[in-house]
């Protein structure tokens, strides 16, 4: 009896619980929580109020979130301009103070008072005051019919007026930004900061740990964070870098929480995502993940496999590639757990299915039959036309930035195309210019590397790539090799003018006209210049072409969706390096049968993996010191130190350093990278596997305070028990 009563009731239950589970896509703007967020966040268990996230006329948590330099998020956490973001974003800046001598990579750097704060020229940090929907304004000169040329220029036109005409403070500025694919525009009031302060790093044992292998990784062990601060003027205003200025006092910083998360628990993550494509048709879907990410992906490998080699084996080269072959595996990590992802959770037939919806609810409303009948089926279309262009521009683009004498002869045309726009009078001051441009390049250049992977490139590029695209003066090169790779990369490397900068110099110590004379002639620039002939040719124009129409249908597309599909989904903009808040729960996930993950590590798990002396795996002596002797201050749990943890908060690129908060908007975590089998995300957010991988806020504070001993910055911090 008892028994079907539950029954039931138990389904009911389970049903709910999934719809909850279920509701944690999405990158949202801050300014609409209240309108479409607010109740359903407040269901997972948040304890505070959209207005407390987004508000215009007091202190909010919107004021404590920064743009990192345009690629990264950060956030202040003390009244006095601190910020918190990633060790991976802080990089450059800290690579920059390293030297021999001083090295803040290897050693780690903490200024111990404010004068010994490390100013970053060209660093900068960007503040949101306001946004608001400026649509009407933007579109009102749209007319049905427009060419997208003729749309874009009356739309830019408009922009114009708007920003101009906002209302904002003297040293506040203005962007307008399009949303929904170009449904939707909004302004966005900035404060930007220039004068940012290196305060502390961790050594890269600590920052970095797990390095390349760990990378998209869970389970994950790497305090990934640094430190800087906002000076301003006295004014508090934004002002250059000046000795004078002083930290700056923030509207608002977070409260830090050392209670951390219990499974279930609500979690937020603000920040700056870079890119997404959540509204894609099926079509756009496969030519993801079954041609381009597969080309991409098999260059890489190629090119990853030599430089590796080479790493290994010299110590000269490995401090030479170290930073190129982190960036390259990078995305190529990436795209390949984005291929597994959509495969595994047959993300492919989830689409269609989605479709197949589509088309069923257009069929039966009349009205919108006539305003979108054809959209999806001629987008689709569209998506298979482009296919084996943007095939080849992909192999094309991989090519000319994986083979780096490639990269130098593609910069040597910009130059001499600079030379042509500006005039010969600019000749000898662009020359220059140029010349030091690539001194930094041929630093960290070895001609020989490079051959070993133009062999390999060369070849996979040759046998990818159809003929009719690659063009004759390409073939009829590589005719002349015998259409062997080696023999013409040999060719190349022992000839080119292209390998040394000290040739690169002779090479360009001639008049202009001989240069350019000479860019046939020299076996590299020949070929590169026949590549990219056959790619102008051949190639450009058809994928400009269609990607005009794809553009256009894409954004009647996702008018049509958010009309046709109002009742079965919410629609949030794809990400686009704008501010937004993305909602979910910590939570473990399961990738394959018999296999789940828990969803928080331990210091117990750095030891596990520590690998004395080993580049990727190293642990600091100070380090294992305090875990022998389980010296945790009140940053432990029961005698043991989190690190790391993950939820299911919709996160991608540039929410890097973007705080991970609690029910009561105190942080918990920083944000810095996604769990393998959900780097899908970015076109097939699913939540039964997709998830977020931040560092634990007490893992941050122990490193700061008992592993560094940096006690002030502690000391400035707004802690809450
Ligand atoms: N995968 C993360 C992101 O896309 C972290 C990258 C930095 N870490 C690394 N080992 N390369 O940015
Ligand atoms: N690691 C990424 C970043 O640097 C974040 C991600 O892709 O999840 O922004």
């Amino acid at each position: 009896m008892l028994q079907r009563i539950v029954k039931p009731l138990a389904i009911a239950v389970l049903l709910l619980l999934s719809q909850l589970t279920y509701a944690t896509e999405g990158m949202w703007l801050p300014q609409l929580l209240s309108g479409l967020n607010e109740k359903e966040m407040k269901g997972m268990g948040m304890k505070i109020n959209a207005s407390d996230i987004y508000n215009i006329n007091k202190g909010s948590l919107k004021d404590a979130i920064v743009s990192f330099g345009g690629f990264c998020t950060a956030e202040v956490i003390s009244s006095q301009g601190l910020i918190l973001t990633n060790h991976h974003c802080g990089y450059e800046s800290i690579q920059k103070h390293s030297s021999l001598q001083n090295n803040f990579l290897q050693n780690g750097f903490w200024a111990k008072t404010a004068s010994e704060e490390l100013s970053n020229p060209g660093l900068f940090v960007t503040f949101i005051v306001r946004i608001d929907d400026v649509t009407k304004a933007a579109l009102q000169d749209v007319k049905p019919g427009m060419s997208e040329r003729d749309r874009q220029s009356a739309i830019d036109k408009r922009l114009n007026e708007i920003r101009q005409n906002a209302r904002k403070e003297s040293w506040q500025e203005t962007m307008v930004k399009p949303f929904y694919e170009g449904n939707q525009y909004f302004l966005f009031v900035t404060e930007t900061f220039n004068d940012v302060r290196l305060v502390g790093t961790p050594p890269s044992s600590i920052g970095k740990f797990g390095s390349d292998t760990d990378n998209w990784v869970w389970p994950r062990h790497t305090g990934d964070f640094s430190m800087f601060r906002i000076y301003a003027g006295k004014d508090g205003r934004p002002a250059p870098y000046s000795q004078d200025n002083v930290p700056l006092s923030p509207k608002y910083f977070l409260p830090i929480s050392l209670k951390g998360v219990k499974q279930n628990d609500f979690t937020m993550v603000l920040g700056f995502p870079g890119r997404t494509n959540e509204y894609l048709p099926s079509e756009a879907v496969k030519l993801t993940v079954e041609a381009l990410d597969p080309a991409k992906v098999g260059m890489r490998d190629a090119a990853l496999e030599v430089i590796d080699g080479y790493m290994r084996k010299d110590e000269q080269i490995k401090i030479q590639y170290a930073a190129k072959y982190a960036s390259t595996a990078n995305a190529w990590k990436k795209w390949k757990g984005e291929m597994l992802g959509v495969k595994q959770t047959r993300g492919i037939e989830k689409r269609e299915r989605y479709e197949a919806t589509y088309r069923e609810l257009l069929d039966a409303n009349a009205e919108q039959k006539v305003k979108y009948s054809g959209v999806l089926d001629s987008l689709n279309e569209m998506y298979r036309r482009i296919r084996p262009y943007a095939q080849t521009r992909d192999y094309y683009s991989e090519l000319v930035k994986n083979v780096e004498l490639f990269t130098a002869g593609d910069r040597l045309i910009s130059f001499l195309g600079e030379v042509r726009d500006k005039g010969e009078g600019q000749y000898e001051a662009l020359r220059q210019q140029f010349l030091e441009s690539m001194q930094s390049f041929y630093k960290n250049y070895n001609a020989q590397v490079d051959h070993d992977v133009a062999v390999k490139l060369l070849d996979i590029y040759a046998k990818g790539v159809p003929k009719q695209y690659a063009g004759t003066e390409y073939a009829q090169i590589c005719g002349e090799s015998n259409n062997d790779s080696r023999a013409l990369a040999d060719k190349i490397y022992n000839g080119s003018g292209l390998t040394s900068l000290e040739k690169l110099k002779a090479f360009v110590q001639q008049p202009y006209n001989a240069v350019v004379a000479q860019m046939w002639k020299d076996p590299g620039t020949r070929l590169i210049m026949a590549m990219r002939k056959g790619f102008v040719d051949n190639v450009s124009k058809p994928v400009s072409d269609l990607q005009n129409s794809i553009n256009n249908l894409q954004r009647t597309y996702m008018q049509a969706q958010m009309d046709v599909m109002a009742t079965k989904k919410r629609f949030y903009p794809d990400a686009n390096s704008t501010l937004r808040v993305t909602y979910g729960k910590a939570d473990g996930y399961s990738p394959r049968d018999a296999i789940h993950y828990d969803f928080y590590t331990y210091l117990d798990g750095v030891m596990e993996k520590y690998i004395p002396g080993d580049y990727e795996f190293d642990v600091p002596a100070k380090l294992i010191e305090l875990h022998k002797n389980k010296d945790y201050g009140r940053y432990g749990v029961n005698g043991r130190m989190p690190v790391c943890f993950i939820a299911s908060n919709h996160t991608t690129g540039g929410n890097s350093g973007s705080p991970a908060l609690d029910a009561y908007g105190h942080l918990i975590g920083l944000n810095f990278d996604r769990t393998w089998e959900g780097t899908m995300s970015d076109i097939n957010y699913d939540p039964s596997i997709c998830r977020n991988i931040m560092v634990d806020i007490r893992y941050v504070l122990f490193i700061v305070d008992k592993y560094a001993g940096c006690t002030r910055l502690i000391d400035e911090m707004k802690l809450v028990k």
